[in-house]
């Protein structure tokens, strides 16, 4: 069993620093067994939504496993139309119902869609009602986190944001940190159909340490203290994904990581989105 790294939120709620990410995985088996194999192999830490419609098969996936429940931490995410329809409530329950938990480690606004001023404030409401252990928001930028500090006294637990070798989203980075805020990575790997893990300097790097190019970027995110959630649906790369303690990058490495930076994002804008 692998020993991961754990991050302590600033409600004191401690998460493993590395998740599986179940984005774009088909609801029924290919879910099922990504979330069995990535329990078996040591994966405490599960990252879906409502939007990717494959809650249900992540809650099988944990029932399955045979790990308690208190064991795992699972995160799920309030979608666009429902912050807009101002559902927060109703959403949430739904969100349960579909994992068939009651209650989440984390649950996310997923975008910062108009009204999710009125959504934050619902879901401080069940934080203390305890059926989350912790809030957060996913693609705020530092104006948005500033807005959401002077609307409200709880303060979001992770941003989670797009960082990547090719586009490290530092600037969002340290203004979270710098409000203790921790931040989460999506597509940490440069995102499906990337050329991040094919990249020459990366594939350097992973002959020189003895690992692959994903080993490398995901301890690349390890080590900025970042929290990460890299998504495969192949049980070999699910293992490989968190078998990342057994190495450390050098400084010299981690800056000629950082030098990939292309300014560039593969998701959307959070300023101009349109979903
Ligand atoms: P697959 O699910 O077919 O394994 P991100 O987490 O940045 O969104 O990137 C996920 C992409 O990287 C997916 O297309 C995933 O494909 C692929 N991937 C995940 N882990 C690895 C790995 N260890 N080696 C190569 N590709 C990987």
């Amino acid at each position: 069993m692998i020993n991961e790294s754990r991050i302590v939120l600033n409600n004191g709620v401690s998460i493993p620093q590395v998740g599986l990410g179940v984005f774009q995985n088909p609801d029924g088996e290919t879910t099922v067994n990504a979330v069995r194999e990535a329990l078996s192999v040591g994966y405490r830490h599960i990252d879906t939504a409502r939007i990717y419609g494959n809650e249900s098969s992540v809650g099988e996936g944990l029932r399955q496993s045979g790990v308690a429940r208190r064991d795992v931490f699972v995160t799920t995410k309030l979608w666009n139309e429902d912050i807009r329809q101002e559902r927060t409530r109703e959403a949430f329950l739904e969100s349960l119902d579909r994992l068939g938990l009651d209650y989440v480690d984390m649950y996310l606004i997923h975008w910062p869609a108009d009204h999710w001023q009125r959504a934050w404030e619902e879901m401080a409401g069940l934080y203390e009602e305890h059926r989350i252990r912790a809030i957060g928001v996913s693609n705020f930028q530092p104006h948005h986190l500033r807005e959401l500090m002077t609307i409200s006294s709880v303060l979001p637990a992770v941003d989670q944001i797009e960082s990547s070798p090719l586009f490290a989203n530092n600037e969002t980075i340290s203004f979270a940190r710098s409000r203790h805020i921790d931040v989460e990575a999506w597509s940490p790997l440069g995102g499906t159909g990337g050329s991040l893990l094919s990249d020459p300097h990366l594939l350097a790097l992973a002959a020189k340490y003895g690992k692959s190019p994903a080993q490398i970027v995901i301890r690349w995110h390890i080590q900025r203290g970042v929290i990460v959630i890299p998504k495969s649906t192949h049980a070999e790369r699910i293992r490989e994904n968190i078998d990342v303690a057994d190495f450390a990058l050098s400084s010299e490495d981690m800056a000629a990581i950082d030098s990939m930076e292309t300014g560039t994002r593969v998701g959307a804008d959070p300023d101009h989105f349109d979903f």
